[in-house]
């Protein structure tokens, strides 16, 4: 499904992996290694479908459009790199996850280098607007990822909590992506702004749909029950929680305070999870944002751009990695 919305815009989307390729190229052989590893291993390249897409609905893609999209990965890319240095994971996309394969401090040093060579892309052609854009994402992605870190040592969050933690780590960066293609291509403020909001209400369903696969059994490229086992509490289990009785509250947290590391505890918490509705509740709330988003699409003037762009909404929810 998403290669249907790839072919509709092959070359350009091939524009953008020449240019994502060469500004990761570096003279240091180890880099040069991992960039290679990175790029054999690549993801699904939401952000920069976002990017490409969103700038042909509000105007076209120019010369820009390619540098924010590449941009775009790089941070995108260097968060991957962070982000499972944080939560131990061992996979990413199918794969060993680098810093399984080199270690945490190589892998620290590789994703401040990929977030270096991002902002250079912009500075070198005065981007300013552009790297705005960027850095409020990166800014945010920075405290939703510690508010999360925060909120799971004491294990006290709440729905609303929950929220701003996902809006800030991950929905800031689709919300980015969203502006960054219409700021390359508008300079109607109020189209930027109103991009900016769309990407947002789908970056936040981005997330619940992550979180939902951590409840599940199918091979997603990246481990099961790892948010339960890295006390990551996400919304499945947080409305559940809110749910039940003193007692069984009670012993749920428990379980992920002190036997978080034991597989069958896991299990566990992740059949309490399914059997208090707490699936069925997350998807209820995913499908709204992925309402909300439809309908600021839905304001924007009809074209082919604008159609490949609900079909990409569509297939953030449905996917199935
Ligand atoms: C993973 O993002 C990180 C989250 C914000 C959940 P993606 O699912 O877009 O990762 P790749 O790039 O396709 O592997
Ligand atoms: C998203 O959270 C991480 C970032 C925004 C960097 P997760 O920790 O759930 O992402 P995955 O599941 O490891 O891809
Ligand atoms: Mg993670
Ligand atoms: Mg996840």
């Amino acid at each position: 499904m998403i290669s249907s919305i790839k072919d509709t815009i092959k070359s350009e989307l091939a524009e953008f992996e020449v240019r994502f390729k060469e500004s990761m190229r570096s003279k240091v052989p180890l880099l040069d290694r991992i960039s290679f590893y990175i790029i054999k291993t690549k993801g699904k390249q939401i952000r920069p479908l976002f990017v490409l897409l969103s700038a042909k609905t509000c105007g076209g893609i120019t010369d820009s459009t390619y540098r924010a999209a590449a941009f775009i990965e790089l941070l995108h890319t260097a968060t991957l790199v962070h982000d499972d240095v944080v939560d131990n994971s061992e996979k990413r996309r199918g794969f060993f996850s680098i810093t399984a394969l080199w270690k945490h401090k190589i892998a620290v040093l590789v994703g401040d280098y990929l977030y270096a060579k991002g902002f250079l892309l912009a500075l070198d052609h005065k981007e300013y607007d552009l790297l705005h854009i960027m850095s409020e994402a990166v800014k945010k992605m920075s405290e939703g990822e510690l508010l999360q870190m925060q909120k799971s040592r004491k294990l006290d969050i709440d729905e609303s909590t929950y929220f701003e933690i996902i809006r800030n780590k991950t929905a800031s960066l689709i919300a980015s992506a969203c502006a960054a293609g219409a700021s390359s291509t508008s300079e109607d403020r109020e189209i930027v702004d109103k991009m900016r909001e769309f990407g947002e209400k789908i970056g936040t369903a981005f997330q619940i749909k992550d979180d939902l696969f951590d409840y599940g059994q199918k091979d997603i490229g990246k481990p099961l029950g790892i948010d339960i086992k890295e006390k990551k509490m996400t919304l499945p289990l947080i409305y559940s929680l809110s749910k039940s009785d003193p007692r069984t509250k009670n012993r749920i947290i428990n379980i992920i305070k002190r036997h978080s590391e034991k597989k069958e505890k896991v299990q566990e918490v992740i059949q309490f999870v399914h059997e208090q509705g707490g699936i069925d509740y997350a998807t209820q709330k995913m499908n709204e944002y992925h309402l909300a988003a439809h309908q600021i699409l839905s304001t924007l003037p009809q074209n082919d751009a604008r159609d490949q762009l609900e079909k990409l909404i569509n297939y953030v929810i449905e996917r199935k990695k």
